[in-house]
This record gives structure tokens, C-alpha cells and sequence, in this order.
């Protein structure tokens, strides 16, 4: 069965900690979007998937080639807005700078990450219809290049979220190195080679040419296995990453509190989490109450219940994971 949700609203209150910026540009979609379609897409066949983890996920996009988002003046005025976020960076074991959760601090990113236009082009890229991600700190990431030349901005690894677009915020072109990676190949595979102690084939490790600010490449992220490589010479090198959530909630959910703790402050993030879990629950019990008919196959029903339990029992033990949680990721390959 699926089960269209409802959009669930960012939230009304802010967390007392997240001051706004003072002086920003107003989002405006004619002016700043200038969106543009990929050329070509990658289904998760040819990452090599086989049928019974595609039959798992909403589709079998993978991820698609780079395509522009933003226009010249809606990527200066990003770049204005990253530059003022920059004095809040924090740091976990896989991100030496990041700063989240940035769409509570600036009203301008907030409207960007939602913008229906935005919503409306990513959805057309994967063929689902999307929601922008129901935790408003999957919503914005903005990575920040190390001090350290040479070190990683990120490890490989895949997202703790169904979809979301990597985009480059300062100019590609400028700086040595930097470049967004993907792998061709399964996350199992890499899996098995990281766990092995042995390196990633560097044949099958895509670098897509980005041309400039405000271009994006759309991923699948919790199956394109990826990342981003360090700076080799001083420059600036900024990156923001918007999530999705399929408006499809039948699907098993990749959100993941329990790798989540490790890069926001606790008592932000099991609010949000709790609140993308209960949205869930209630949106896939709201669309069988729409599909109500008598005749109902009991075994169907059954495994209603079924799915729902498990979602609501795997999120509780994560939250109760806390003392016990390790941060997941394949290292530097
Ligand atoms: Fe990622």
C-alpha cells in the first residue's frame, strides 16, 4: 500500500540556543533559483544493486548527473549567508567543520531548503514525489573545508536520510581539490572492503565536474556510497546538502538517531527525531483510515500493524541506544 503524506510543517518555536542572523538577503525564488535538469541519472542497478534492495526503496534512482540550482545572484547571497554561518561550525569524528541546523539560525536558507520550486525539480529527478526532510537539521548542512590541508571534509560513507542533493556554495573551479565523490558500487561491497582492511577500487570512484557555484548532484543517500574530498593548496570550500523525505511513508525509514547524537546537541536532536517518527507513524495509520473498505485482508492488516510496530520499536531502541551508540562510516578508502 502506499501512503502519501501530508507535509509536516517546519517547526513554529525555535531552539533558544539558535540566535537568527541580524542582516541577511530575502530568499526570493525568481531571482535566486535557476534551476536546471540533469542530463543523465544512474539507477541503482547500475550502482549494482540487485532486485530485492531496489524492491526496498521508493524508486531505483541512484544518482544523477550535476545540474544547476542556483542563479549568479542566489549563489552570492548563499555564500553571504554560509560566511555569517561559518562562526557557528561544530565537529564530529567524520566532519572536521560543519554547521547544523543553520535553517533556524537564517531565514534565507529556511526558505531555499523548502522552496516548493526546489521540492518540485528533486522529485522530478528521482520520479517520487518528495517532501523537503521532516528534521529540520537534515534540512541546510553546510560543510566547511578542515583547517588542515590535505584532511577530508568527509569520510566515505552514506546519509542517515532516503534522498538529498550535495551542492557546491563557493566556486569548484578556484580551489585544488574539494571534489564530491561517489562510488560505483553497493554500500555491502564497500562494506566488506573497509572491513577487510583493503582500499576502494579507484576505478570505480566518480568525481562530476562541477562547473561552479549553485550546481548540485542528486543522490539516493543512504545507497551511493560517498564523499568529499580535502582541499590540496589553501582556499575556501563550501558545500550545502539538502534532504528530502519521500512523500511515500511505506518505505523503511533510514533516519537514524543513534548516528544523529554524534552531530547535534542532544536536546534538539531527539525533539526532532521524535517528531519525524510520530509524523510517520500517524501519516501511515491517517492514509489506511482514508483507505478504509470493508473486506479488509486480515494478513494485510496484520502486516500494517506489523510495519508500524517495528518502526515505533526501532526508534524507541535507538533512543535508548544513547550509552552505546557508535558513529558509523567506511573511512578514508
Ligand atoms: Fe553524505
Amino acid at each position: 500500500m502506499t501512503a502519501l503524506a501530508n507535509p509536516l510543517p517546519f517547526p513554529t518555536k525555535m531552539p533558544e540556543t539558535f540566535e537568527p542572523l541580524a542582516n541577511e538577503p530575502i530568499f526570493d525564488p525568481a531571482k535566486h533559483l535557476q534551476i536546471e535538469m540533469p542530463e543523465d541519472v544512474l539507477s541503482l542497478a547500475d550502482l549494482g544493486y540487485g532486485a530485492d534492495a531496489i524492491a526496498e526503496c521508493p524508486t531505483d534512482f541512484g544518482v544523477a548527473s550535476i545540474f544547476r540550482v542556483l542563479s549568479d545572484e542566489g549563489a552570492a547571497c548563499l555564500l553571504d549567508v554560509c560566511r555569517q554561518l561559518e562562526a557557528f561550525t561544530t565537529s564530529n569524528a567524520r566532519i572536521a567543520r560543519n554547521v547544523r541546523g543553520g535553517t533556524y539560525r537564517s531565514r534565507f536558507l529556511r526558505n531555499l531548503c523548502q522552496s516548493p520550486e526546489l521540492t518540485d525539480a528533486m522529485s522530478k529527478i528521482t520520479g517520487i514525489p518528495l517532501l523537503p526532510h521532516t528534521i529540520p537539521h537534515q534540512m541546510g548542512h553546510l560543510n566547511y573545508n578542515p583547517l588542515e590541508i590535505g584532511e577530508n571534509v568527509d569520510k566515505w560513507h552514506v546519509d542517515t536520510l532516503r534522498f538529498d542533493f550535495v551542492m557546491f556554495v563557493t566556486n569548484p573551479t578556484t580551489v585544488e581539490g574539494g571534489q564530491f565523490q561517489y562510488y560505483k558500487g553497493t554500500k555491502d561491497e564497500v562494506a566488506e572492503l573497509a572491513k577487510a582492511g583493503k582500499p576502494l577500487d579507484p576505478a570505480k570512484m566518480v568525481s562530476p565536474n562541477m562547473p561552479g557555484p549553485g550546481y548540485a548532484v542528486m543522490q539516493q543517500g543512504n545507497m551511493v556510497v560517498h564523499r568529499a574530498c580535502g582541499l590540496n593548496a589553501p582556499g575556501e570550500r563550501i558545500t550545502m546538502v539538502n534532504g528530502y523525505v519521500p512523500r511515500d511513508v511505506s518505505f523503511p525509514d533510514f533516519s537514524r538517531f543513534d548516528q544523529l547524537i554524534f552531530a547535534d546537541p542532544m536536546d534538539i536532536v531527539a525533539s526532532e527525531y521524535g517528531r519525524h517518527v510520530n509524523w510517520m507513524a500517524r501519516e501511515r495509520a491517517t492514509a489506511a483510515l482514508d483507505d478504509f473498505a470493508f473486506g479488509a485482508n486480515p494478513d494485510d492488516l496484520a502486516t500494517h500493524f506489523e510495519e508500524l510496530a517495528s518502526l515505533m520499536l526501532e526508534s524507541a531502541r535507538q533512543l535508548r541506544s544513547v550509552d552505546t551508540a557508535k558513529m558509523e562510516h567506511f573511512g578514508d578508502g
